[in-house]
């Protein structure tokens, strides 16, 4: 069988990404450009500040993800790129580079879901074919449970009414004046603190849905913050990390029970927290569930999980039209 190779293109927030991916599922380049220190010193992403600095970048990227999978542009089959949800004017720089490479080399193009590219992303590494299980994405922009039946068949079984999980651990970081994104620091701090100190809320772990709500938990540290003197900030951390963990673990299990599937597959950049790798593998194993967790390389925004999501749709026969627009608020269910 001869293989096929997709070229995707990733610029949906401040990562410009480029990768390229074979057949079954190898990674032959996997290129990120991270603008995090541009962002740092506004606390956040600035839209207009992101989609100006992915303009520079794509080429380059392209060129470095050739050479280091020592492959000519000529052995692509396939150009695949992020379509939506994320910042339109971030969108438009990568959409529209990989439409013109795809006209260019007369090759097909597929527009892939960013979610769907975290969702399928646990399935990149090892053998295992993507199959029924139930997806925790868990990321800066979403926090959703999904039920996937195969590749291009999802149904939603909850998602936040709120903030998302990666949202809630960056906003409690700039309380605490920790660098953006926050989730790492809070990870690495949590290391040294104790989970048990400050007893924060668990909302909607009871709710009998698998919704979850995280807007309530920053405004409970919001809230305790000015109360606390000293040396709080590790105690803090750990304490907060572990009512996000708590609800998104036990809510995951529970989901999977419910829908009577046996593998549970985590992904997003909030999967990279060692934390709650540590506690899903726990519960996973309690619960006989196969627990497939996104390498951390992978969790967060990258362009081979867009690469593996457009050759499995490729290999499908799945082709996008290049009258398709790319969709700031595009769903996945
Ligand atoms: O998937 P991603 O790169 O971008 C979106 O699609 O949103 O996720 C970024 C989010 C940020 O909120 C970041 O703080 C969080 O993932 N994150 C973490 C960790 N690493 C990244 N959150 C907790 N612990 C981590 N180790
Ligand atoms: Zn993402």
């Amino acid at each position: 069988m001869n293989r096929s190779v997709v070229l995707a293109i990733e610029t949906s927030c401040d990562e410009t990404a480029v990768a390229l991916v074979g057949s079954p599922r190898e990674i032959l380049a996997s290129e990120i450009a991270s603008q995090i220190d541009l962002h740092n010193r506004y606390g956040g992403v600035v839209p207009e500040v992101a989609s100006r600095n992915h303009l520079p970048k794509v080429r380059p990227l392209i060129d470095a993800a050739l050479h280091h999978a020592g492959a000519s542009i000529r052995e692509i089959d396939c150009v695949a790129a992020t379509r939506g949800p994320g910042l339109l004017t971030s969108l438009l720089v990568g959409y529209s580079a990989a439409k013109g490479l795809a006209i260019g080399l007369g090759k097909p193009f597929i527009g892939i879901n960013h979610l769907e590219g975290h969702l399928l992303s646990p399935f990149l590494q090892g053998a295992d074919p993507v199959s029924t299980s139930v997806g925790l994405i868990v990321s800066g922009g979403h926090t959703m449970l999904v039920r996937l039946e195969s590749v291009g068949s999802y149904s939603l079984l909850g998602r936040t009414l709120d903030d998302a999980a990666g949202e809630a651990f960056d906003k409690v970081a700039k309380l605490l004046e920790l660098p953006y994104p926050g989730g790492p620091e809070i990870d690495r701090l949590a290391r040294q603190g104790d989970p048990n100190r400050f007893d924060l809320p668990r909302s909607m772990l009871h709710s009998g849905d698998f919704n979850f709500s995280f807007s309530g938990l920053k405004t409970a540290v919001r809230y305790l913050v000015p109360k606390l003197t000293g040396d709080y900030r590790a105690d803090l951390c750990a304490s907060f990390q572990e009512a996000v963990v708590d609800i998104l673990v036990r809510k995951t299990i529970r989901a999977a029970k419910q829908s009577g599937v046996l593998l549970v597959a985590v992904s997003g950049g909030v999967s990279a927290n060692s934390r709650l790798r540590f506690r899903m593998s726990e519960a996973a194993a309690a619960a006989e569930l196969a627990l497939k967790l996104t390498s951390p390389s992978l969790s967060t925004d990258n362009a081979a999980m867009i690469g593996f999501a457009g050759l499995e749709r490729f290999l499908l026969g799945y082709r996008s039209e290049l009258t398709e627009d790319a969709d700031p608020n595009l769903k996945l269910v």
